[in-house]
């Protein structure tokens, strides 16, 4: 286990490819190195798996750092909030013998997701037809949406009196936005139940979330770091879907990066410390867009078999492929990435051998930028082979144990990114971690 000094200042856990790299896994084993917890964007489309003592657990809105029942945890205000969604997670918890209403604190500034936003994510996604995004469905779209064209209701707002008042206005806009898209309402169910059946869910949620601790956490967060604690900042999907910089508009729609700490949180850019980015040892995405390394072949299939590569919250296949450099050194700039973490090289153990995209061919130029084109041109990944190192990662605990071959990768990654490997990971247990010191 590493034991991180202590700065006083909020360290960026931040997925470097499209989601799906273990930041939960990740998170859960260094939580020992830090006294908050938070998450800053995102909402119950991130599906975190963690995995401890035999028993594997997925959180979505929750920070991964709740099973340390000692440290505190935040949901800051760039995040969404499903009350539905939130509650089965707090109840699952319990059942678990986590006692969430002790550690875990929520923004007043965070955003609700309606049951007529995840409607409208239905809708939009139909009525986008053949280029849709290939979206959770849990209504990230609409609740952004509502929150920058200054709709939206806040978390903050279940405490007022007319909330129901506010909560049927704005669920008229939805009703009428769903109608002029010919979306049939009547229809519509969310997890087998009715509009209207949800909608009742949903309000017996909202008196759940009455319960907990609701903060001004901007104010909270600054108090802990003039206390000197040390905060980590956990990000939920990864670079290549960030509304600015990722394969636009196959993207979700937060800013996924670190830039994404400071206006999540309430954290000055001067109070961001180490950025850890994660990447898996080969790449995985879900959903529609581009993804210029992906494989169609057997090897594909081996790597989304031996991978497990389920989405965590929707359960479909993840696309599979090789590590993408270009991708990953754009990812290490826009975050500023100090350390790497890698992880599920452990998928690979008995490759023949191993290949990494070191640069684009795109219309017969060489390229390691990712172009604005990136949706419509054809890339055609130059792939550098390495050999399989062909041994069982299992119990090994030491870096100079890895088996060469691996090293041998894990140092061509490292010196294409220019970014020093930290650590890496050899299997879902939160105890399977390699360090390097
Ligand atoms: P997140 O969204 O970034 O937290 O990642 P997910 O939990 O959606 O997906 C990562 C998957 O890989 C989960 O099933 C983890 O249990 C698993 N995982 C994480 N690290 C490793 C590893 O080093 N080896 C293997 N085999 N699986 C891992
Ligand atoms: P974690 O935190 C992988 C993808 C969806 C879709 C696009 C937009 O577990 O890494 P949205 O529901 O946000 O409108 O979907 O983004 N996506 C993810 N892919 N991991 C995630 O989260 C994701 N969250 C969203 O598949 O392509
Ligand atoms: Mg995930």
């Amino acid at each position: 286990m590493s034991n991180f000094k202590k700065t006083g200042k909020v360290d960026v856990l931040i997925g470097l490819q499209w989601g799906d790299e273990g930041k939960g896994k990740f998170v859960d084993a260094i939580t020992p190195s830090y006294d908050v917890i938070c998450r800053f964007q995102g909402g119950p489309n991130a599906g975190h798996t963690l995995e401890f003592n035999g028993m594997k657990h997925v959180l979505h809105i929750i920070p991964s750092g709740i099973f340390h029942t000692e440290k505190i945890n935040v949901i800051g205000n760039g995040v969404l909030i499903e009350p539905v969604i939130f509650k089965q997670e707090v109840d699952e918890l319990f059942k678990k013998g986590v006692n969430a209403h002790k550690n875990l604190f929520i923004s007043k500034k965070a955003h609700l997701i309606l049951p007529t936003h995840r409607m409208m994510d239905a809708a939009n996604e139909i009525a986008k037809g053949k280029s849709k995004i290939g979206s959770t469905l849990k209504g990230i779209g609409p609740a952004y949406t509502d929150k920058i064209a200054r709709n939206g209701l806040r978390i903050g707002d279940i405490m007022r009196e007319d909330f129901r008042e506010r909560y049927e206005a704005l669920k008229q806009r939805h009703l009428e936005k769903a109608q002029s898209l010919k979306f049939d309402i009547t229809n519509f169910n969310i997890d087998g139940l009715s509009l209207e059946e949800y909608e009742n869910r949903w309000f017996v949620s909202i008196e759940t979330l009455k319960d907990f601790e609701l903060v001004n956490s901007e104010y909270f967060l600054n108090y802990c770091l003039d206390e000197g604690m040390n905060i980590l900042a956990e990000g939920a999907q990864g670079t290549m879907l960030d509304i600015d910089f990722g394969t636009y508009p196959f993207v979700t729609s937060s800013s996924t990066v670190t830039a994404g700490v400071c206006s999540g949180l309430g954290i000055a850019p001067s109070k961001i410390g180490r950025v850890m980015g994660i990447t898996k040892a080969y790449c995985t995405r879900v959903g529609a867009g581009p993804f210029p390394t992906e494989l169609f072949d057997k090897t594909g299939e081996k790597l989304c078999a031996l991978g497990n590569e389920f989405g965590a919250t929707t359960g479909r296949k993840r696309r599979c492929g090789w590590i993408d450099i270009p991708a990953l050194k754009y990812a290490c700039m826009l975050n500023g990435v100090t350390h790497l973490f890698i992880t599920k090289p452990d998928v690979m153990d008995d490759f023949d051998e191993v290949k990494m995209c070191t640069q684009y061919e795109i219309n017969g130029e060489y390229t390691d930028e990712i172009p604005f084109e990136y949706n419509d041109v054809e890339i055609k990944p130059q792939l550098q082979t390495f050999p399989g190192w062909k041994e069982n990662l299992e119990d090994i605990i030491e870096y100079g144990a890895l088996p060469k071959k691996l090293i041998n990768y894990l140092e061509a990654l490292e010196n294409a990114t220019g970014v020093p490997i930290l650590a890496i990971s050899t299997s879902p247990d939160r105890r399977d971690v390699v360090w390097r010191t």
